[in-house]
């Protein structure tokens, strides 16, 4: 099997000033210190990446975005481009997140768009996909992740070294502490991967992280990732907190 460095990332969403952020970041540094055999990555609000980029310099701790623009400029009030976040130190952009999609109006056009763009930029996009209660009550959860994979990713040249990266996020997780069981969660994450060798090719799905986000905490990610099919986790409530964040970056019980 393919060796995928577990990545444990915290999205900050609307929390935090550019104060409390930087210093939870220099926390947070501080408490992963040393931490072997996983990558850690944190994506404050925009305002606040300055302060953060500066407080995970020379730390290893790679820092993201939580959405962009497809145009890299032009007459788009209120948006960041690709470019812009890179020049500010970003390595990741989370993309489609399903706040996004639900508050915000994104679709899977326009998530595409941004993947397209994020790419072309050496930028890493964590592409999230995941269905609603409504639709798993329906027994429509296969065909969401396949649906929302395929068009993602439609017509996008994807290589090793872009960094794709995908997040499996129940909607029905986020935020409200029913994390998915274990099982559940494999499930998901390997219809995923049939789906990414589908669209990508077997060695390439082989290679990319599938994230799982919905309700992670220290007590509950050892055992999600125990799962084949599980590289880390997408992580909300539980990343605001360095000391419950770090818990969350050393998962490994010995
Ligand atoms: P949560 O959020 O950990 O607070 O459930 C996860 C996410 O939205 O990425």
């Amino acid at each position: 099997m393919e060796q995928r460095l577990p990545l444990i990332a915290g999205n900050w969403k609307m929390h935090k000033t550019p104060a409390e952020a930087g210093r939870a970041a220099g926390e947070l540094a501080g408490l992963v210190r040393g931490a072997a055999g996983v990558e850690v990555m944190v994506a404050p609000a925009f305002v606040a990446i300055p302060a953060v980029a500066a407080a995970l310099s020379g730390t290893g701790i790679a820092l993201g975005a939580q959405n962009m623009h497809w145009e890299d400029h032009g007459a788009f009030t209120g948006e960041c481009s690709a470019p812009m976040l890179v020049d500010a130190g970003c390595a990741y952009v989370i993309l489609g997140h399903s706040e996004r999609r639900q508050l915000f109006g994104e679709t899977d056009e326009t998530v595409r768009k941004k993947v397209a763009s994020a790419l072309a930029h050496g930028l890493k996009p964590v592409l999230c996909v995941g269905e609603t209660d409504g639709e798993r009550d329906a027994g429509r959860t296969m065909e969401v992740l396949d649906t929302q994979v395929a068009r993602g990713l439609d017509g996008i040249s994807v290589t090793p070294e872009s960094g794709l990266v995908v997040a499996y996020e129940p909607v029905w997780a986020i935020g409200t502490g029913r994390t998915a069981t274990p099982d559940l969660a494999q499930e998901a994450h390997a219809r995923i991967r049939e789906k990414l060798g589908k669209v990508l090719g077997k060695p390439l799905a082989n290679s990319t992280r599938i994230l799982y986000g919905g309700s992670v905490k220290p007590g509950n990610i050892a055992e999600l990732m125990e799962m084949p099919d599980l590289d880390g986790a997408l992580v909300g409530g539980a990343s605001l907190e360095p000391a419950s964040f770090a818990g969350i970056v050393r998962f490994r019980r010995t």
